[in-house]
């Protein structure tokens, strides 16, 4: 196993090769990756053609495997192409289609285009996620990461202060809000409960490099003691900062490229394709953290 550094700059993201993961691997290579996403968040493996069930093994090597969000009147159950152990990042329906316009499972989706973490609106986040690119777009269709850690350190010290002890509300409610779609028409009471804000710390910390990180997300709506517009601006501020060049690296993805990131230091989002005409088959499995950051 071999690792390339992408943003050498800032020592965020990496391409290893020497690899087949469809094959059995060592534990000392399984520790050796985990500590790599640990410094470098970001790992890209090339042609790696595996099925759903080659997925899951791997992904089982590095902890528990976060199940899909519930039947919604979204998604219901019977409309998934995939497992439960999926998350399906595609924009296919049930029969491989393209969504129509205005399904509101493509609205829904569309969420994924913000900044965010993955399962940032879980009590406990989620710690990886692994997403396989089975048919990619053409044109577009990027994932960009942010790496959290520097974003942090360039942050005044003034900055670092004001947001060591901030606690904001996430919820899948809130991102969606911004792109104008309304959860709580689409949904009964009883549902939009599944989706009430979590809290989370603004400040995090890895456990293993000891380095802070910002938990920063789309899905954040409130801000502990700060009124809701203060809280808008002072998050897409702060997304500002963390998404500035120097902190990028942006993913052009080839078919059979497998990307596992860590959503504790890291933010992303996906960049425009012309999802009606094109097909984007990317299938994620993601990783449960351990535990609550902050008693809820
Ligand atoms: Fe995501």
């Amino acid at each position: 196993m071999r690792i390339e550094i992408l943003n050498k700059k800032i020592g965020f993201g990496g391409i290893v090769s020497n690899i087949d993961l469809t094959k059995d691997l060592d534990k000392n290579i399984i520790k050796k990756i985990d500590n790599e996403l640990n410094n470098l968040c970001v790992l890209v493996f090339k042609n790696q053609k595996i099925n759903d069930e080659q997925q899951l093994k791997f992904s089982k090597y590095f902890g528990e495997i976060e199940g899909a969000g519930k039947n919604t009147t979204i998604r219901k159950s019977n409309e998934r192409r995939l497992s439960d152990s999926f998350g399906d990042v595609s924009n296919l329906d049930v029969n491989n289609k393209p969504f129509k316009k205005t399904d509101n499972k493509r609205y829904f989706a569309l969420g994924n285009r913000l900044w965010h973490t993955d399962a940032s609106f879980k009590k406990v986040p989620a710690k990886y996620s692994l997403l396989s690119g089975r048919k990619v777009a053409k044109v577009g269709g990027e994932t960009q990461f942010s790496d959290m850690r520097s974003a942090y350190d360039k942050l005044l010290e003034s900055k670092k202060k004001q947001i060591e002890t901030m606690v904001c509300y996430h919820s899948l409610i809130y991102s969606r809000h911004r792109l104008g779609i309304d959860m709580h028409k689409m949904m009964s009471k009883e549902e939009i409960k599944n989706f009430e804000p979590v809290k989370q710390p603004l400040v995090r910390m890895n456990n293993l490099t000891k380095r802070k990180s910002i938990f920063l997300a789309s899905h954040i709506g409130e801000i502990e003691g700060m009124e809701k517009p203060d809280t808008i601006l002072f998050v897409n501020d702060l997304m500002e900062h963390c998404t500035k060049d120097m902190f990028l690296y942006t993913h052009q993805w080839d078919e059979n490229d497998l990307v596992i990131w860590d959503n504790r230091q890291s933010m992303h989002r996906g960049l425009y394709y012309d999802d009606q005409n094109e097909i984007r088959d990317v299938r994620r499995t993601t990783i449960s953290g351990s535990e609550m950051l902050i008693a809820q």
